[in-house]
Order: structure tokens, then sequence, then C-alpha cells
């Protein structure tokens, strides 16, 4: 490992030195660019108050700039020489500026540095979280579009209920994604403050200009309390992992629907072919690994979740404990977001079975419509539900059609109103 930022490399046990570092130069990997970002943020704002010369933060930001693309490139490797990125960064630009490098980490902590690069990352990450739920809600409303009209059994207990249709189906989940994405934008907007400046969570005596650092680094407003900016380490993750934890609730539901309606036993809908898996030994199986594993993902950030939720049993301030709110926040989310920009993919591709679907619907399921009927003209409701209830089996099929047509409240098969979705959608 080279040189310790805090020196006394050569007293620390090896071991346990290896323990502390854990798996950070790798999960920093993911917070490097940022990281880079805010240090060149930090120096603009060094120079702003005269710490710095004008050409010291043009060469330390010029140097920022060239270890990002040789990180990018991989002519860099952030690898366990470092204990972690934040290391790596001073170890460049002093390798690079010799001691105009150090001065870098003037009036910071590598408690806000951290923090800065997280939010960042949590920045986005969500807005990509955003536009993937948008493009899930727009695959979700044009199978909607397409499916208004083809018929299929509306069930409830997973019981054959009342018709219903593809339509109604694909609707549900375009208007939940529509809720997704107004949810990541609220969580967005919510989470949108800079923490730098902050430095070990008591402020410096420096006259920072944090205002102009956070300006610089787009946020909207000042993470304003430094220590509230230390105690705010995993509470922010959380939420950021329970946003995302929607969208795959949501997933996992449409992929159990999935599962179920492509058993032959129903064979309503086909998964597009280049989704599909085949057996290793039994040479008739096409399989739906994807959409099983799509199912699962909500226990992956439900775990993240949980392991945050561990780590805020801690006093104010900072902790290396929070060290370890790093693994699963980045575990959850890429793999989260990793699952979605499936999705959009899977939602198009779907080829539903009209015959299948519309065959299922038993003339029985009108039971609920013909009750309605004869109440609507006059009769006691729960008369007209024993008498439809003592005539089931003559129930003629005659009327389907009509009875997807006749559900006209908003939002109903016969009136999806998906214009309304629609404009909802591109209002956001
Ligand atoms: N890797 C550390 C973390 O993620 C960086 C901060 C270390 N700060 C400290 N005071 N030891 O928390």
């Amino acid at each position: 490992m080279t040189e310790l930022l805090w020196g006394d490399s050569a007293r620390v046990d090896a071991e346990a030195m290896a323990y502390m570092a854990g798996e950070d130069v790798e999960l920093d990997r993911q917070l490097f660019c940022f990281d880079l970002r805010a240090s060149q943020a930090h120096a603009y704002g060094l120079q702003q108050i005269g710490v710095l010369q004008a050409e010291e933060y043009q060469a330390l930001s010029d140097a920022l700039e060239q270890l990002k693309s040789a990180f990018e490139s991989g002519a860099f490797v952030l690898d366990r020489r470092f204990e972690d990125g934040h290391s790596a960064i001073e170890w460049y630009l002093t390798e690079t500026l010799g001691d105009l490098g150090a001065k870098i980490h003037t009036g910071r902590s590598r408690n806000d540095q951290v923090q800065a690069a997280v939010r960042l990352y949590l920045q986005d990450r969500l807005s990509k979280l955003a536009e993937l739920n948008r493009e899930i809600a727009s695959a979700f409303l044009a199978q909607a579009q397409r499916g208004r009209e083809q018929l299929m059994p509306g069930y409830t207990h997973l019981q054959a209920a009342v018709p219903s249709t593809v339509g109604l189906w694909m609707a549900a989940f375009a208007e939940a994604f529509i809720d997704n994405l107004e949810l990541t934008q609220q969580t967005c907007a919510w989470l949108d403050c800079c923490p730098l400046g902050t430095a070990a969570g008591y402020g410096v005596n420096l006259p920072l200009e944090r205002d102009a650092v956070s300006e610089q680094l787009g946020f909207s407003r000042l993470q304003l309390n430094p220590m509230y900016v230390q105690n705010s380490r995993g509470k922010f993750e959380i939420q950021a992992l329970q946003c995302i934890h929607q969208s795959l609730l949501d997933t996992r539901r449409f992929a159990w629907d999935i599962s179920l309606f492509t058993n032959p036993s129903f064979a309503f809908v086909e998964i597009p072919a280049e989704f599909r898996t085949g057996s290793s030994i039994m040479p008739n199986k096409s399989n739906p690994d994807l959409v099983e594993l799509m199912r699962a993902a909500a226990a992956v950030v439900q775990g993240g979740l949980m392991e945050l939720f561990s780590t805020q049993s801690l006093p104010s301030g900072y902790h290396r404990d929070l060290q370890l709110t790093k693994a699963p926040l980045i575990r959850a989310m890429e793999h989260g977001l990793a699952t979605l920009r499936l999705l959009p993919r899977l939602v198009s591709g779907l080829a539903f079975h009209r015959e299948n679907m519309q065959d299922a619907v038993e003339p029985e399921m009108l039971a609920t419509d013909l009750a309605l009927k004869k109440a609507a003209d006059g009769m006691p409701f729960r008369q007209a539900y024993r008498e439809v209830k003592a005539q089931l089996q003559h129930i003629g099929a005659s009327e389907l059609a009509g009875s997807i047509k006749n559900r006209i409240s908003a939002g109903a098969c016969g009136n999806l109103q998906l214009s309304r979705l629609r404009q909802r959608l591109e209002r956001l």
C-alpha cells in the first residue's frame, strides 16, 4: 500500500489495515469520478478565498482532469495499492504536482469528501432511475393501447372473477411506474444538497465559500449543519434505495404475473425468444429464468436496506462503521438499475395468445354484471345477487363483449383513459 495519508504506515498491523480498508477501493471505483469532480470544486473554493493562487488551482484542476481520463481509459487503476479512492487522488496529485498536490486537502476531511462523492453518485443514479421509470411506463402504455379490447379473465385470490382486458392489466403497471417516476423526482429534490465544506463534522477555521462550491457542483442548496452532514450518512442512502425498491416491487409483481401466465396451463403470454433460456438436461424446456431473476431483484435491495438500517444505530458524528454503508448501497443500486434496464424490452416484446385469453373467460364470470343490472333496474342488490347465484350455470356467453364496453367509470376497462396517464407522464 502507498504511504497512508495520516502517516504511521510502518506501525499499523498489515492484517488490521487490510481489514479496515476492506473492499473500499473496489467500491470507490463507482464513486471515483464523483470524488474527482468534488475535488475540483473544492479546489475552486480554495482559490476563491485565496488559499490557492489562480495558477495553482488551474494545475490541480488539470491534473484531476487527467486522472479522470486515465481512470476511464484504464491507464490508472484504482487498486489495493491505495487505502481508498480519496488517498489515490492525493497520491496522484502529489506524484504529478509535488507539494502543490498536497494542498488539495486544505479545509476538507475524508468525512465530507466521501459524503460529497456519494451524494453526487446518488443524484446520478436517481436521474437514471427516473429515465428508466419513464421508459417503462411508456412501454406499458403502448401495450395497454394495443391490448385495450383484448379480453382476459380478471382474478381475485387467483380465482377467475370477472372479465377484464390486457389493456387494464398493462395500464395498471403504467400508472405504477408513473408514480415511481414522481417519487424518484421528489427523492432527487430531497437529497439535492451539498455536504462539502463541513470537514470532519465541525467546520474549519477557514472562510470556505460553501455556497459557491455547492453551485459549482450543481446542487440547489447547502446541507447546512456540519454535524448533520455526518449524521445523514446512510439516511440519504436509505431513501434512495427505498425509492428504487418501489420500482422493483412493481417489477416483482409483474414478473410474477408473467411467470404465471406463461405457464402452459394458462398459455396467455409469450416472453420474447431472446429473453428465454433452455435447460441443461430437458431438451423440451424453454424457461423464464430472466423474469425470475428480475423477480428476485427486490430481495437484493431489501437486503441492502436492512444493512443500511443497522448502520444507523450510532451516536452523532462520523464513525468508521459508516464505511459499511457503501457496499449495500452500491450493490443494491447497481443491481436494481441493471434489472430495470431490461424491463422496457421485456414489456414491449411480450406476445399475447388472444384466443387462449379469451377462451379462459367463462360465462359465469358475468354473474356480477347480471346482478348489478337487476339492481340498477330497482331490485335490492342482495336479492339480485341470490337470484343470479341460483342460475349460475345458465349464464350465456353472448354478453361478454358488452361486459367490457359497459365498464365505463374512469380507469375501468371500457374507459381506460390512457390519454390521462399519458398527459400525467408528459408533465413529469
Ligand atoms: N473510507 C472511509 C469511509 O467510507 C473514508 C472516511 C475515512 N474517515 C476517517 N475519519 N477515517 O467512511
